[in-house]
């Protein structure tokens, strides 16, 4: 029985190939700070108050000037579509669906222009910068073409990093498929028989680039090559320039580095550490938000993400002042689960826990939640 995103996650686990459910499920090395993004969320607790009206609520807020009908966006996640045929697709007709955003990533398997054409609300582009600059502004154009309503600028990956259980089960990294990822795919006939009557998977957004092969293990390859580790503020100068929508750089945790990409011109940052799958030992990013949120909070907007299995979590990030919450692993585990209505499911549990929870606290509207957060907020 589904009863919580934990559920949903076994769920996954039972249909995935292991070397995929450790792909979504895993973090940097010792994984400590993806546990540490959900253990943190502990240490804000609520004071529940008592005989208010909370008969009528709102779930729906503003985000980047758009209306939505909760405080949530599904985050951008590569290889979406090896979890569910065109997962991409199904996840972000969930999306529309539910009223929030959808972001593709970069490394999406469906590309652009097929989200584009299987949706109709806009959707937000998550964007990897590559060496290659040419293949940059092209992607640029692709989303600007494509009626992407926000850029996404992911900064948090400095350089390659280790997650482990992708290393040991040499996820990406070998040039052909192995015995003992044959065996895994056997061992899950429902994921393999489903994505034999798929479309052949590829880097979907890199698919016809000069160069880039046509497998998705050479793409992968092209595209691990030319990610351009040399990004840097000027960089978020040069993208400004090229994207006149909302931009937003994603993956900050240092209120200078937020206050720097305002400064540069962004709408919006992420505070995120990419769940935990980038630098082990990062802070939890719901500590990191007060402090962003202190310095840029009266100038851009804040969003969060990294952690979010709970929507009493979404109610501790919106009122330590984030805007809206992104969740990644808890809607990949609904697609890996049951592709749209997968997604849908996760949302569903979503709202309802950020319902009752806001009801609890006294308050009737999720954007009141940080203004009165002294009313029911503690620390432990
Ligand atoms: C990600 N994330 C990510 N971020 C990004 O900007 N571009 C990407 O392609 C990916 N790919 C990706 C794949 C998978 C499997 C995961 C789990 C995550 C990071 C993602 O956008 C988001 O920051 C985290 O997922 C948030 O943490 P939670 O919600 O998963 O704990």
């Amino acid at each position: 029985m589904i009863v919580n995103i934990g559920d949903l996650r076994e769920a996954a686990r039972r249909r995935l190939p292991r070397f995929l459910f450790d792909y979504v499920d895993g973090a940097a090395y010792d994984e400590k700070t993806m546990r540490w993004n959900e253990e943190a969320f502990d240490r804000v607790r609520f004071r529940h108050r008592v005989l208010v009206d909370v008969s009528a609520r709102r779930l729906g807020t503003t985000v980047l000037g758009a209306e939505q009908a909760l405080p949530l966006a599904l985050a951008p996640t590569g290889f979406a579509g090896l979890l569910w045929p065109q997962g991409e697709i199904a996840a972000a007709r969930a999306a529309e669906t539910a009223g929030i955003p959808y972001c593709l990533s970069t490394a999406s398997i469906c590309s652009i222009e097929e989200v584009r054409a299987a949706t109709t609300a806009p959707f937000w582009f998550q964007l990897y910068v590559t060496k290659d600059r040419g293949i940059a502004k092209e992607l640029i154009q692709r989303a600007d073409a494509a009626g992407c309503s926000a850029l996404l600028l992911t900064v948090d990956i400095a350089m390659r990093t280790n997650r482990e259980r992708d290393t040991r089960n040499r996820f990406i990294t070998r040039s052909a498929i192995g015995v003992s990822s044959w065996v895994d795919m056997a061992l899950h006939p429902r994921w393999s028989l489903a994505m034999l009557r798929a479309p052949r998977a590829r880097f979907g957004n890199f698919a016809g680039i000069a160069g880039v092969g046509r497998g998705l293990m050479s793409q992968g390859a092209f595209v691990a090559a030319n990610t351009d580790f040399t990004l840097n503020w000027k960089d978020l100068d040069w993208i400004r320039g090229q994207w006149k929508r909302k931009l937003v750089v994603k993956g900050v945790c240092a209120a200078e580095d937020a206050e720097r990409a305002a400064d540069g011109g962004a709408d919006a940052v992420v505070v995120s550490n990419h769940g935990g799958r980038q630098l082990d030992g990062d802070i939890p990013t719901i500590a990191a938000l007060p402090s962003v949120v202190e310095r840029v909070g009266g100038r851009i907007e804040v969003l969060f993400d990294s952690g979010i299995r709970r929507g009493q979590q979404v109610v501790k990030a919106l009122a330590l002042g984030a805007k809206a919450c992104l969740i990644g692993r808890a809607f990949l585990y609904g697609l890996a689960s049951a592709g749209t209505p997968g997604v849908t499911q996760a949302l569903d549990i979503l709202k309802h826990e950020i319902d009752s929870t806001i009801a609890h606290v006294g308050v009737t509207d999720v954007r009141e939640l940080a203004q009165r957060r002294e009313e029911f907020l503690v620390s432990a």
